[in-house]
């Protein structure tokens, strides 16, 4: 997916850790204000892998989800470190350092569109829909790498009951925040910026599909798309849009980043789909982070038995 390299972040850019902080505290906040939903089933102690690098991250308690993949988790330094944030870098190696300054706070997320409320949610507000679970769900990527992540989140559709759709909502768009200041990737053309993204409403209402604030029991590391951004493992791993400020219901199908810049390799669907190639390479197999062999790319990366019906009788290599 790489296109060009975007200039460094000058150092006038960087926010003080004290506003950092105040952040983490704020999400502390949060998680107690919807404690009343979480019943913790385990503590973050017991998850396998511990998570050294995020000190200043905050613990969210949640309860295990019936969805887990019990596959070996990828450790939290990879998935930390080997990003792709085109608004900070195009070299997944880039956003760890150029995001650490990342200003999450204040948010706001605004829902609107073919909605009977419409309604702006700051941090606090959409934790209040919380019933926050741990999903370990695979990640896969188009160029040929996978992860097995521990997210945590709740599903989509607790938003969705909230502003109540019209019959006019076929589609549900997502949008990145747009500031060149703090991302210095939007200052230059890579993608038509702000990122979007888009699902049909089947898909979004979809209980794997989760509104995603956390990873190993933490608050989202910024490179990773803090502060909320959404998580949907039967896709190509583009589909989860990171930093959400807009979600919009729509009639059509919205337009998506990676659709506009080159759409004869990213469709809208873009489910993980061993049997169409990308036009450059296949997509029959990948290597998991962290594993030297590669194995087979199974079709909606493993969630068929849970999402296939939604696809029945679509051609899915005209819809890929
Ligand atoms: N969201 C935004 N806003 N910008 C991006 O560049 N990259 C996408 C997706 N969401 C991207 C994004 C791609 S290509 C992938 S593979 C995943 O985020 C990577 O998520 P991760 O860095 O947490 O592994």
């Amino acid at each position: 997916m790489l296109i060009k390299k975007p200039a460094d972040i000058p150092s006038s850019e960087i926010t003080p850790k004290s506003v950092y902080m105040n952040r983490r505290q704020f999400i502390t906040g949060a998680t107690v204000a919807a404690g009343g939903a979480l019943a913790a089933a385990y503590t973050v102690s017991e998850l396998t892998e511990p998570s050294t690098a995020a000190e200043a991250n905050t613990k969210l308690s949640a309860v295990k989800s019936k969805y887990d993949t019990d596959e070996k988790q990828t450790p939290y330094k990879d998935i930390t470190n080997y990003n792709n944030f085109y608004e900070f870098s195009t070299d997944k190696y880039g956003p760890a350092e150029l995001a650490r300054n990342f200003r999450t706070n204040p948010w706001q997320v605004k829902v609107g569109g073919a909605v009977g409320q419409k309604k702006t949610y700051d941090l606090d507000s959409l934790m209040k829909l919380a019933t926050l679970e741990d999903r370990i769900y695979r990640l896969r990527c188009v160029e040929g790498w996978s992860m097995v992540i521990p997210w945590v989140g709740f599903p989509f559709s607790n938003l969705i009951n909230q502003v109540q759709p019209t019959s006019k909502a076929k589609y549900v768009m997502f949008t990145t925040l747009w500031d060149p200041g703090q991302f210095p990737g939007q200052r230059a053309q890579v993608l038509d910026w702000p990122y979007t993204e888009g699902l049909r409403m089947d898909e979004a209402m979809h209980p794997l599909t989760l509104l995603t604030f956390g990873l190993y029991g933490e608050t989202l590391p910024n490179q990773d798309g803090a502060p909320v951004r959404i998580v949907v493992p039967w896709k190509y791993g583009f589909k989860s849009i990171k930093s959400i400020v807009k979600i919009d219901f729509v009639g059509s199908e919205p337009p998506t980043a990676w659709n506009k810049a080159t759409p004869n390799e990213y469709g809208f669907y873009s489910n993980v789909n061993p049997n169409v190639d990308h036009p450059r390479w296949s997509q029959a197999t990948e290597r998991r982070i962290g594993e030297f062999l590669k194995r087979k790319t199974l079709m909606f990366n493993g969630y068929g038995d849970q999402v296939a019906s939604m696809y029945n009788g679509m051609d899915l290599k005209k819809y890929y």
